[in-house]
């Protein structure tokens, strides 16, 4: 049997399973899971100490589905009671703020605490992932829009909902796809489901619309020297129109990208003689 396999009291009925929140300290772990238990928000900011441990019971199809919730810490100072939780996980819940760019950098650095603790034998490819873009009700703070971190989660095959704890937003049916999706990898013997969008697009997509965004001028974006040519800057431009043309390329952010690229060329070419 899979380590990550959970435990059945009775085949083809009831399931127990553990999922595991993560990500920075205060970007709405616990209120996001308070919310969908309990149906409320605490606006004041209660740290969670170690581990916050608690039941659920929730219906997918004819299951009976006994969920243990454990709600870590993100402070670091925590991270020695954090590593005894990661193993025997079945779901992750990998939350962010939207506006705080520094906790949508850090979640690579958590997949990497998770993989480090898990150990050489552990897998991370049969647990489900779900990333929440969270407090996307402070529309004035956002400085991570929704096409990056949509990137970012379906580039790895994670499931990705936008969320706001304090009103409820995507909460329910963030959950209810987690749970579901939870099921069918021990369905389908602990193997993750393969998702639409994890599938429809390249690696190559995804890095380059990443590398326009954070390009620094037309130059860049295009990916040729400053004072290129005419044709230099036209062969450029026409490699990146096939790789992100909005016919061809369906990951989250290429069409912006694409305009971008097309506005990069149009300013180069009226400078160039
Ligand atoms: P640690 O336990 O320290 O890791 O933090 P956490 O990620 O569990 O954060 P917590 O849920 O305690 O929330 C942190 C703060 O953000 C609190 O003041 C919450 O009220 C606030 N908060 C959480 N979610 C939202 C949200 O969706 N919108 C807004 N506006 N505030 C939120
Ligand atoms: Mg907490």
């Amino acid at each position: 049997m899979e380590a990550n396999m959970p435990k059945r009291k009775e085949a083809g009925k009831s399931l127990r399973i553990k999922v595991i929140s993560m990500g920075n300290a205060e970007v709405g772990k616990s209120c996001i899971i308070k919310r969908y238990c309990e149906k409320r928000f605490v606006s004041k900011y209660l740290a969670t100490i170690g581990i916050d441990y608690g039941v659920t019971k929730v219906q997918v199809r004819d299951r009976e589905i006994k969920v243990n919730i454990f709600d870590m810490a993100g402070h670091p100072f925590f991270y020695e009671v954090r590593n005894e939780f990661y193993k025997d996980t079945q779901g992750v819940i990998l939350v962010y703020d939207v506006g705080q760019k520094d906790s949508f950098d850090a979640l690579d650095a958590w997949l990497a605490e998770m993989k480090q603790d898990l150990g050489p034998h552990g897998n991370m490819e049969n647990i489900v992932f779900v990333v929440c873009a969270n407090k996307i009700d402070c529309t004035k703070h956002r400085c991570v829009d929704e096409s990056e971190g949509r990137l970012w989660a379906e580039s790895k095959g994670f499931l990705y909902f936008e969320t706001s704890a304090q009103t409820g937003e995507g909460i329910n049916e963030m959950f209810q796809t987690f749970y579901v999706s939870i099921v069918d990898l021990c369905e389908n013997g602990g193997k993750r489901p393969i998702t639409n969008s994890s599938a429809s697009f390249t690696k190559e997509q995804a890095d380059t619309i990443r590398r326009i965004r954070n390009s620094k001028d037309s130059w860049d974006m295009l990916a040729v020297k400053p004072g290129a040519s005419r044709d230099e800057v036209n062969k450029a431009y026409r490699k990146l129109a096939v790789l992100l043309h909005p016919d061809k390329c369906v990951a989250p952010g290429s069409e912006d990208a694409f305009k971008a690229v097309v506005n990069a060329r149009t300013a180069l070419l009226k400078n160039i003689k």
